[in-house]
């Protein structure tokens, strides 16, 4: 998944669903992540729905005011708004790519007069939150340039009794077989070592950063999962993903293994790995904090 970073972000690094340090962003670069963004949740979005039924026991009440924080094209807040019927939805995103999409999904659905959208960067200033009963914040907080500051304004914003839900990657997903058939064998091992090497995935266990706010943790899980049986959605899955991957290590991958992953990429050859049964092993880990 595919966005760019804030110029000059400094502590937590580039996002697999997200971009690099220090780019302009450009809305072409948005609507590739959006895109990724879309097939991550068709195809290894069952965590989504699990996630919500787990935390709704730390709720107080049921939410009537829901933020969804680097809400990207809203597959979170989506499932949100259809879990608690009688929510009013704030999405947050400093992407205007992103919200329209937002917009167009809810309006696909029905759901149009549920969500408003703001479009800011956290980095920068944003609305404070305002007696939220539940904040939704998932691959998002490893972002910001200052998570801390960041979660202060989210757990101030809360109401009390109200639950901030984060949400990031476990690892990075595996899905291709030792030999792909082409060139070297090992070549997603030598993708994964590269992609954690430039920071993919590099995110803390925000429980400290959530208790230094005040925040109460009162639950941490981790959601295996289960990837979609449709065989093409998972191609195409994997052919967004390779196509970051191959993006983003452009020149820090040897020649060979570049070659290999273009020939993976241009395949539509119904024999090629990226439409073999996948077997997508992924994950999320989630942190349940509740302002006492
Ligand atoms: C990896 S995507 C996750 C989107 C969504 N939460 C999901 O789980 O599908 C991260 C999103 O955070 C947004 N984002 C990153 N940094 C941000 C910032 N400083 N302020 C606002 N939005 C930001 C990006 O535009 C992107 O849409």
């Amino acid at each position: 998944m595919s966005s760019e970073f804030p110029q000059g972000r400094a502590k937590h690094s580039a996002p697999p669903l997200s971009g690099h340090h220090g780019h302009h962003r450009d809305s072409a670069h948005d609507e590739a992540l959006a895109d990724l963004l879309d097939l991550d949740a068709a195809v290894l979005g069952s965590w989504q729905d699990e996630a919500i039924t787990w935390l709704e026991p730390f709720l107080p009440a049921t939410p009537q005011r829901i933020l969804d924080v680097g809400a990207g094209t809203g597959n979170g807040s989506l499932a949100l708004a259809r879990h608690f019927p009688t929510a009013q939805l704030t999405a947050v995103d400093r992407s205007p790519v992103m919200l329209e999409r937002l917009q167009r999904t809810f309006a696909a659905d029905g759901l149009e007069g549920r969500v408003n959208t703001v479009q800011a960067d956290v980095d920068e200033g944003w609305p404070q939150p305002q007696d939220a009963h539940l904040v939704w914040a998932a691959s998002f907080l490893h972002e910001v340039a200052d998570p801390d500051r960041v979660i202060r304004r989210i757990g101030s914003g809360l109401a009390a009794g109200g639950v901030l839900l984060v949400v990031e990657m476990e690892t990075l997903p595996r899905f291709l077989p030792n030999d792909v058939g082409l060139g070297r064998p090992g070549l997603e091992e030598r993708c994964i070592a590269k992609l954690t090497g430039i920071g993919w995935n590099s995110h803390p266990d925000w429980r400290a950063p959530l208790e230094r706010a005040g925040l109460e943790v009162v639950g941490q899980r981790s959601f295996p999962s289960a990837a979609h049986p449709d065989r093409a959605a998972g191609a195409r899955w994997a052919q967004a993903w390779l196509r970051r991957v191959r993006e983003v290590l452009d020149g820090q991958l040897d020649a060979g293994d570049l070659t290999t992953l273009d020939q993976l990429l241009a395949g539509n050859d119904p024999g090629s790995a990226l439409h073999r049964d996948l077997s997508i092993r992924a994950g999320r880990t989630a942190w349940a904090a509740r302002r006492p």
